[in-house]
Parts: C-alpha cells; sequence; structure tokens
C-alpha cells in the first residue's frame, strides 16, 4: 500500500505540472513540456526576482541545483524566457517556470516561500553604492508592493544595492502594507563573509572552508567590519595584517568592479554567496537546528534599527539576532565609523518611502 509520504509526494508532483500555467512559454509558442523539467521533489517555493541579470542567471542555475527547491520562479523584465527554457532543461528536481515585465510579477510571487532579489542596476567604475540609490530604490519599492501583495508571509532575501539602505525601503514598504515581519527580512552581506574567509584563509594558510570570519555592520565600504578577533579558528594577526585584511575586506566589491573595467561588479561569487546564504535560510525553514548565518536585519544590538550581524535562522526566518561579542580597540572604532555612515543610508531609505 502506497504510504502518506508517497502518496503526498505523488500529488505535489502532479499539481506541480497543472498549476499554474507558464504564460510566458505559451504565450512565446513553446510547448510546456519541451522546456521545463518534469517531476517537482517535495521542497520550497523559490522566486528570484531580476534573475536574468548578472547575478540572477548563475543564482538561477544554482538555486534549480538546490535539493530543498521545488519549484523555482524567473521574473525580470528582460530575457527570462531565454533563461528559462535555458534553465529548466536542467535534470534536477526543481520544476522551473519564467515570467516577463510588470503584468506578471503576482503570478511570480505567489505562494512563494523565499524571495531572492539581485533586481537593479549594478555599480560602474567610479560609482559608489549609494550612486545607485535612486533606480534601485525604485525597484525595490515595486518588488516589495508585490510580495507584501501576493506573499506576505515569504522570507525575503534582499541582494540589490545600496543594501544599507534598500533593506529599510523593503521595511517601510512592509510596514505600509501591514505585512512587515523583522524575522523575514534578510539583507544579504554573504558575500562579504564569503570574502573574507577567502582572505584570511589565504594569509593563515588553511582551506577557506574550514575560516570562519564574522562580518558585522552593514554592506558598503567602512560599514563591512570583519571582526578578526573573532575568526574561527582562533588565530592572532599582527597590525599590519589587519589593516591589510580590513582593507581587502571592505573594498572586495571595488577590486571587482576595477578589474571588470566596465562590464558590472560581482556576479558569480555574489551568486554563490547567495545561494549558500538562501540555503541557509531554507535548512531553517525546514527545521534545521544550529543554522547560523551573518545578515542586515532589523536589529537591538546597537541603537541603529538595521544592523548586521550573526543570526540564527529557523522555521520563522530570524529567530535570534546575535550580539557582536567582544571587540577590540580597532575594532571598537571601526565600528563607530561604521555607525555613522550606516546610520546616513539607512535614514536615506526610509525618507525615499516616508518623503
Ligand atoms: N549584496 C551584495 O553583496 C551585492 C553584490 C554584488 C551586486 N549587488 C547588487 O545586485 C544588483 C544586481 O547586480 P547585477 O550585476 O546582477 O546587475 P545586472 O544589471 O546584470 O542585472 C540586474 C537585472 O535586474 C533586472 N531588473 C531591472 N529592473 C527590474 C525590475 N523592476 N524588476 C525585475 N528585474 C529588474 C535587469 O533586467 C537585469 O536583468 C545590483 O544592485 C548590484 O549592485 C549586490
Amino acid at each position: 500500500m502506497e504510504s502518506v509520504a508517497d502518496a503526498s509526494r505523488r500529488i505535489s508532483r502532479i499539481s506541480s505540472h497543472l498549476l499554474p500555467p507558464n504564460i510566458q512559454m505559451e504565450g512565446c509558442g513553446l510547448r510546456r513540456e519541451n522546456c521545463r523539467a518534469k517531476g517537482a521533489a517535495p521542497g520550497f517555493k523559490v522566486a528570484v526576482l531580476g534573475a536574468a541579470g548578472g547575478i540572477g542567471q548563475p543564482l538561477a542555475m544554482l538555486m534549480k541545483m538546490n535539493p530543498l527547491v521545488s519549484v523555482l520562479h524567473l521574473y525580470d523584465v528582460v530575457n527570462s524566457p531565454g533563461v528559462t527554457a535555458d534553465i529548466s532543461h536542467m535534470d534536477t528536481g526543481a520544476v522551473v517556470r519564467g515570467f516577463l515585465g510588470q503584468s506578471q510579477l503576482e503570478d511570480a510571487l505567489t505562494g512563494m516561500d523565499l524571495v531572492i532579489i539581485p533586481a537593479g542596476v549594478p555599480r560602474k567604475p567610479g560609482m559608489t553604492r549609494d550612486d545607485l540609490f535612486n533606480i534601485n530604490a525604485g525597484i525595490v519599492k515595486t518588488l516589495c508592493e508585490g510580495i507584501a501583495k501576493c506573499c506576505p508571509n515569504a522570507i525575503v532575501n534582499l541582494i540589490s544595492n545600496p543594501v544599507n539602505s534598500t533593506v529599510p525601503i523593503a521595511a517601510e514598504v512592509f510596514k505600509k502594507a501591514g505585512t512587515f515581519d523583522p524575522k523575514r527580512l534578510l539583507g544579504v552581506t554573504m558575500l562579504d563573509v564569503v570574502r573574507a574567509n577567502t582572505f584570511v584563509a589565504e594569509v593563515l594558510g588553511l582551506d577557506p572552508r574550514d575560516v570562519d570570519v564574522p562580518v558585522v555592520g552593514g554592506h558598503a565600504g567602512v560599514t563591512i567590519l570583519p571582526l578578526l578577533s573573532q575568526v574561527k579558528p582562533p588565530c592572532a594577526f599582527n597590525a599590519k595584517e589587519i589593516d591589510y585584511l580590513t582593507n581587502r575586506i571592505q573594498n572586495g566589491g571595488t577590486e571587482v568592479v576595477e578589474a571588470k573595467a566596465g562590464a558590472g561588479s560581482a556576479t558569480l561569487s555574489m551568486a554563490y554567496a547567495a545561494v549558500k546564504f538562501a540555503d541557509a535560510c531554507l535548512r531553517g525553514l525546514r527545521g534545521d537546528a544550529g543554522i547560523i548565518q551573518c545578515a542586515f536585519v532589523a536589529s537591538q544590538v546597537t541603537e541603529l534599527p538595521f544592523f548586521a550581524s550573526k543570526v540564527r535562522l529557523g522555521r520563522s526566518g530570524v529567530e535570534e539576532v546575535h550580539p557582536l561579542g567582544p571587540l577590540n580597540e580597532y575594532e571598537r572604532d571601526g565600528l563607530e565609523k561604521a555607525k555613522k555612515e550606516l546610520e546616513a543610508s539607512i535614514q536615506k531609505g526610509v525618507s525615499f518611502i516616508r518623503k
């Protein structure tokens, strides 16, 4: 006799074939059964907004490979049909559906458990993250209005820069809609952690997978504050190493922007970091214990309303925001500088919606 688990797996597989109709693919004249996976494993429904971009494409590909994902919605204002058709040929469990343009945003969002947002314009040489503010602020506002309407309980992973301002913007949009839950809104600072682990491992001569560097504060310049005194495994750096590492971690984004010389900012390492972070959120949603990552969230760790620090992820999103732990003098100085800049960026985001 069929077990309950087998039966529900079969039902979820069948219903994923039937619902919802893939409007975009049919609109392109492509036959649905030729351009999407046939099965649907039990798992979470994830949307990527900005899925055709430099980050969006590799991020979508890596999420298609994630066994915790059963349905993957790829939304963009351009090129999402091509990306969807391409990724849907991968023989992994997640069913992929594409959505193109504002008129399909609601379909893209309905029923999602996790929404990942890499939509927006990237930094060009000479631009600061704050230069991006006006364009990306408007994009994030529109997308978050859609989330408030169609999947108010979804966990949101916000990648669009400047994260120090876009997270407060998203919070204001959700507050206006009456759906704000600080546990479910997370600014993605994982790339700073990934870089910190890599650069510290280089200095220590270790495998980066064995290194854990907490990075707190925010996600721009001096607001990125690596806590080198709390590196695991425990180690001691001299003053020169601390300066070198702190500067390199804070300017890792600029290193890539300059090397790409006009062709955009970090995309591949960002997609990797975003997927590592999204996977942690999904494992938290599944109920796994002890899932701890750094993220920029609503916080009482400092006097600022948002701050990045280690958080424990669980079934309801951010279940605990960890304090900063003991800081040395260098880090205390860095914290003061970070807070000053962060305060202005947060205020800029809040004012964008309240103006
Ligand atoms: N958090 C981080 O650590 C981090 C790191 C790198 C880049 N970023 C940011 O991520 C964002 C994307 O970078 P990218 O290199 O992928 O840029 P990109 O220009 O290659 O891609 C952005 C995508 O967003 C889409 N888009 C624009 N407006 C949209 C809208 N209204 N709805 C949906 N999609 C829309 C574009 O069509 C494009 O496909 C930028 O803001 C960048 O600064 C963040």
